[in-house]
This record gives structure tokens, sequence and C-alpha cells, in this order.
């Protein structure tokens, strides 16, 4: 059960901008098990999102391999690639949605790419509507609903390939604490209930606590430490995660007080 699924071995991955060399990922090694809500926590510029992109090749690291239920990413061809992809599902801070489109032609749009019949794909878009939680928002547009709502479409939108492997980049940083809640327990209910591999990139200790079993932290493009939750949250062992715990704590105190 608890058997590699995604391994990242020594990612390096540089950017050469006009001011000079970012080095964004050094030598990441990662071995995430299957079906594991896996965290990846970070400050901002930590890497994390060259880190996710790197796990579907959005981004081609500079060194390094990257192996999905035993398959090395890097050597497959366009096409195969093509195919790989399209059960690594990624949701983002800000949905991604198609503004002109109504909910439902969201939702179908993956399954319109794929060729999948128009009749097919409105009924399994619906099905998916449904387990979000929105079937009556179906004919609205994304500018009609709130940020949770659309959310749970570019979720429904996702699901809609029938991923082995869902990649949530800060998908819950701009909700409330409340909505916030909200959609981490859906991801979790999707993750139960369809077997899917999910990997949380966060820079809230809170996401993690909430959903997450095994935790990542990532500092200046480097893993400072890798355990399970509980061990984070009760012996921390790196600077950055004591950190981020403290950050947090101060965060809680200012808002009671
Ligand atoms: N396309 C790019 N060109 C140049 N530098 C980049 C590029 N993308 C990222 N970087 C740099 O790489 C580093 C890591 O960026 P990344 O976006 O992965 O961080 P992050 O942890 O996701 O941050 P945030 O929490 O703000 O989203 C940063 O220093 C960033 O400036
Ligand atoms: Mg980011």
């Amino acid at each position: 059960m608890n058997d590699t699924y995604i391994t990242l071995n020594a990612i390096c991955k540089r950017y050469i901008a006009k001011n000079g060399t970012v080095e964004a990922l050094k030598n990441i090694s990662l071995s995430i098990p299957k079906n594991e809500i896996f965290g990846v926590i970070g400050l901002s510029g930590a890497g994390k999102s060259t880190l996710v992109r790197c796990i579907n090749l959005l981004e081609r690291p500079d060194a390094g391999e990257i192996i999905i239920d035993g398959e090395k990413l890097l050597q497959l061809s366009k096409e195969e690639l093509r195919l790989r992809r399209q059960k690594i599902g990624m949701i983002f801070q800000h949905f991604n949605l198609l503004e002109q489109q109504t909910v439902l032609s969201n939702v179908c749009f993956p399954l319109e790419i794929r060729g999948i019949p128009r009749r097919e794909r409105q009924e399994k878009a619906l099905e998916l509507l449904e387990k979000v939680g929105l079937a009556e928002k179906a004919q609205c547009y994304p500018s009609q609903l709130s940020g949770g709502q659309k959310q749970r479409v570019a979720i429904a939108r996702v699901l809609a390939n029938d991923p082995d492997i869902l990649l949530c980049d800060e998908a819950t940083s701009a909700l409330d604490p409340e909505t916030t809640k909200m959609i981490l327990e859906l991801l979790k209910e999707i993750h139960d209930t369809m077997g899917i591999t999910v990997i949380v990139i966060t820079h809230e200790m809170k996401v993690i606590q909430e959903i997450c079993s095994s935790v990542a932290v990532l500092e200046n493009g480097e893993v400072q430490e890798v355990g399970t939750v509980s061990e984070l949250f009760t012996n921390p062992k790196s600077r950055a995660a004591r950190r981020l715990l403290l950050l947090e704590e101060k965060e809680d105190a200012a808002y009671v007080g």
C-alpha cells in the first residue's frame, strides 16, 4: 500500500533572468507514496510552484529524474507524455476557468478535447458537478460564482479526465478560512473515494495540518525536512519548519488578540 508512486531524483532547475541566475530547485529528491495526501510547504519564492510544474513536466528540469509508477517521464515520447499528463490534474489559486463559458462547458472542456461525444460529456460533467455540490449552477457563468464555488468547478473539471494524481498549487490561498475548510474537505473526500494521489502546495501550516499525512518543507529551492505531519508539528527538526510554525502561531495570536 505504501510503495513509492512518484519519485523525484535530484531535480535541479535554474532560471536565467536579466538580473542573474536563480537556482529555483537544488537537488530535490522526494518519494511520494501512492494514495497519499502529500504536502509541500514553504514561504514565497521557496520553489513550490516550480516543483509542481516539474512533476508534470510543464517545466523541464535541468537535471534529475521524475518517475511516476515506474515510468521515467523524461524518457517518454511527446505522445506518451501527452497521455500521461491527462492523468495528472492541476488546480490553482486563481481557478483558471474559461470566463466566457458556462460552468457546464468548463467541466465539459477536457472531455471535448479528448473527442468524447457531446451527450456523453454532458452527462459526465453533470455527474461531476453533482459530486462537488454545484449541479444547480451548471448554466451559470464563473463571474456569477463565489471563490469557493469557482474552485469547485475547477475541481469538477480536473476530475473529468479521471486523474490518478492531483496537484494543488495554493488551491485555497484566495479563499477565506471557512471556504478553505470546505474545499479541503472536498479534496479529502475525493482522495478517499477515488483513490487519487494528491500533492498539496501551500504556505499555510493549517492546510497541511487539515489534510496531509506527510509533508516536505522547502526553503530556497532545497528540501529542509520530510516526514509525517504529526512529526513536523511535535518535533520540527529544521529551522525552516520551526519558522513556519512560529509564523502561524503569531498569526493566530494576532487574530485572537
Ligand atoms: N519563469 C521564471 N523566470 C525566472 N525566475 C523564476 C521563474 N519562475 C520562478 N522563478 C524564480 O524561482 C524561484 C522559485 O519560484 P516559485 O514560483 O517556484 O516559488 P513559490 O514557492 O511557488 O512562491 P509563491 O509562494 O510566491 O508562489 C523564485 O526566486 C522565482 O523568482
Ligand atoms: Mg507558487
